[in-house]
């Protein structure tokens, strides 16, 4: 067993910003590594509204089995106003001091980053875990959920597929990623798109979208896929635009919030458990205001600041890919 820091005796956990499947072994995952190490843990209910309401729960090794395999966050989650504000995160400060809390877990997506850095900046020690089915998180290469998320829409849009091969449609499927294409380009490669549009790259929607559908057909098809990230814009603005451009009246699908759901895969389970542990271990050797990352199949971990300062593009390599597999 690793010394445990002098200051670290308990810490708390939260969950903040949209659920991502995998969340909850996370969760699992810092409750054994802190107990391992001889560290109290708190669960903090409702993400950052928790802290600053002090809605807590005792979690013991206990209290965390049989979650690994399930969705959703036992924990809860919200997007707190509240801890915008310089009064909520007093608030939540006085909660961490009246607990005992010498440091704090928060696994979430840019927000809760955000907070976890604003948090720090009032002395506490925080470290944070991504999950976001959106994997937007600049400094890491995969969040958590991301891989569930994405297999869940690959399944939904291969039943549709069904259905738009037997009456030769063309079908426009949104789905999540916030400002990002990451799920969506994802998902258009593993479903053989006809087309994929993501914020990234939507500048021309007659070569990314129209001349795609015009090359099928001329290639003999009679049914077209079309991927629409929410973030380049509503799945029936897109159907509508191909109505007026080709004459054709595409069915709309915005799979929304069942992306959010669902038994995580193997790859969300064992990340999220590595994860975890590498977030108690920062804490526990008195480190503090850090990202865990996993970059090249790697665990590591970055200033929160720095990542949150950070860029992250479509992956070109894919989308080059994409470009040869689509409009055929
Ligand atoms: O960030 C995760 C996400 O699911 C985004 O993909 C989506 O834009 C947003 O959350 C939806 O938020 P809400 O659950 O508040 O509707």
């Amino acid at each position: 067993m690793n010394q445990v820091h002098n200051a670290v005796r308990r810490i708390g956990v939260l969950t903040s910003g949209g659920d991502a499947p995998g969340m909850n072994a996370a969760v699992r995952a810092v409750v054994r590594s802190a107990i391992f190490r001889g560290i109290e843990v708190v669960g903090i209910r409702r993400g950052w509204n928790g802290l600053i309401n002090g809605d807590i729960v005792r979690l013991d090794e206990k209290s965390v089995a049989h979650i690994i395999n399930r969705g959703g966050t036992i924990l809860y989650t919200a997007r707190s106003e509240e801890f915008r504000t310089p009064e909520g995160q007093q608030k939540a400060v006085n909660t961490c001091k009246l607990l005992g809390l010498d440091g704090i877990v928060a696994i979430g997506g840019d927000g809760t980053f955000r907070g976890a850095l604003a948090l720090s900046q009032h002395g506490i020690s925080v470290v944070g875990i991504p999950g976001t089915i959106d994997n937007d998180i600049a400094c890491t290469n995969y969040c958590i959920g991301f891989d569930t998320a994405a297999n869940t829409a690959i399944e939904c849009i291969d039943k549709l597929r069904d259905t738009m091969q037997s009456h030769e449609r063309c079908s426009v499927v949104e789905v999540m990623g916030r400002n990002a294409g990451h799920l969506a380009l994802y998902v258009g490669l593993a479903v053989g798109a006809t087309a994929v549009l993501v914020p990234e790259q939507q500048e021309n929607f007659q070569t990314e979208v129209i001349e795609k559908i015009r090359n099928a057909r001329l290639n003999g098809f009679t049914h077209y896929m079309v991927v629409v990230a929410e973030g380049a814009g509503s799945a029936y603005d897109v159907a509508k635009k191909i109505k007026e451009e080709i004459c054709i009246e595409p069915r709309v699908t915005v799979l929304g919030h069942i992306q959010r759901g669902g038994t995580p895969t193997g790859r969300d389970r064992v990340t999220a458990t590595r994860m975890g542990y590498r977030a108690v271990d920062i804490l526990a050797t008195g480190g503090t205001n850090r990202v865990v990352c996993i970059n090249d199949g790697r665990m590591c971990d970055i200033d929160i600041e720095e990542g949150l300062a950070l860029h992250k593009g479509i992956d070109e390599e894919e989308w080059t890919v994409l470009e040869a597999m689509t409009g055929v």
